[in-house]
């Protein structure tokens, strides 16, 4: 997808967004060991040691002040630009259910949060719900905590219209229960989770076109480079492929369990 634009009517504005962190994450901004926290999480990203990067309380809240607010300013955009996620955030009478894979720093927490905060701005009375669950190997409660307060108090009229439940484990292993969810998410997740153990991801993915409902939502977000190759036979793949064929279906038979829209 080309250009996003940076405000949307669908989509609280960039200034609220940052205001959460501003607010949320004063006391580490302030702090004095900020930039040494950032340079300790800055070395673990690039040795690719994410577990590392995120091991301690400190780095987390580095993280979430540092490198959150750009992402999750990025991602209201992003979800506020397609059409079936507004659609579904936008239904006035249900409770929505959405999974964030890997989304403890809270890029997409915010992102949702503030498109689905608008879109009730437009129809306060209605009894919609959205209820995000994120599930993440590092320890990012409280920083979900924190967030979801904030959202709850200052970007929705009823707080218990916006609801968030973190949970530390690992997906790959811990039998998540996909069928409720009309929304899942992978953002900038998927090639972590294949660097870490890649049976088990092809075996995650295969999984969410089994058990998923129908009509649920997949967005599945990387950079392209970011990617390694897999050796099937003789013949050396980048792993989109394999993601691709595990939930299209092979090239030019498109017979998998989703279908691409965008
Ligand atoms: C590169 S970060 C992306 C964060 C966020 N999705 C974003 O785009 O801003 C990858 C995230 O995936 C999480 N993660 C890595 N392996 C995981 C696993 N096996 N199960 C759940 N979360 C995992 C990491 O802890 C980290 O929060």
């Amino acid at each position: 997808m080309s250009g996003l634009p940076f405000t949307s009517i669908d989509s609280l504005e960039p200034y609220q967004i940052i205001d959460a962190f501003t607010v949320c994450f004063k006391h580490i901004l302030e702090s004095d060991d900020l930039q040494c926290f950032i340079q300790k999480v800055k070395g673990d990203l690039y040795n690719r040691d994410y577990l590392a990067a995120f091991d301690d309380e400190n780095k987390r809240f580095a993280y979430a002040s540092r490198w959150t607010p750009a992402r999750a300013l990025a991602y209201a955009s992003l979800f506020s630009s397609l059409k079936d996620i507004v659609s579904l955030l936008k239904e006035p009478e249900q409770s929505k259910n959405v999974l964030l894979v890997g989304g403890g720093a809270g890029a997409e927490l915010c992102g949702l949060g503030a498109v689905f905060s608008r879109l009730k701005e437009y129809n306060p009375s209605s009894n919609s719900n959205l209820n995000i669950n994120i599930v993440d190997i590092a320890d990012w409660g409280t920083v979900v905590n924190k967030l979801t307060t904030y959202m709850k108090n200052t970007w929705v009229y009823n707080q218990s219209s916006l609801n968030a439940e973190f949970l530390k484990d690992d997906i790959l292993s811990c039998n998540t229960d996909v069928s409720k969810f009309d929304l899942i998410t992978l953002l900038f997740t998927t090639s972590e989770l294949f660097a870490e153990k890649r049976k088990e991801t092809v075996r995650f993915l295969q999984s969410l076109c089994q058990n998923c409902k129908k009509h649920s939502l997949l967005l599945i977000a990387e950079s392209a480079g970011s990617f390694s190759h897999i050796t099937i036979g003789e013949r050396k793949f980048p792993v989109q492929f394999l993601i691709d064929t595990i939930l299209i279906g092979k090239p030019g038979e498109d017979n998998g369990a989703w279908e691409i829209k965008i």
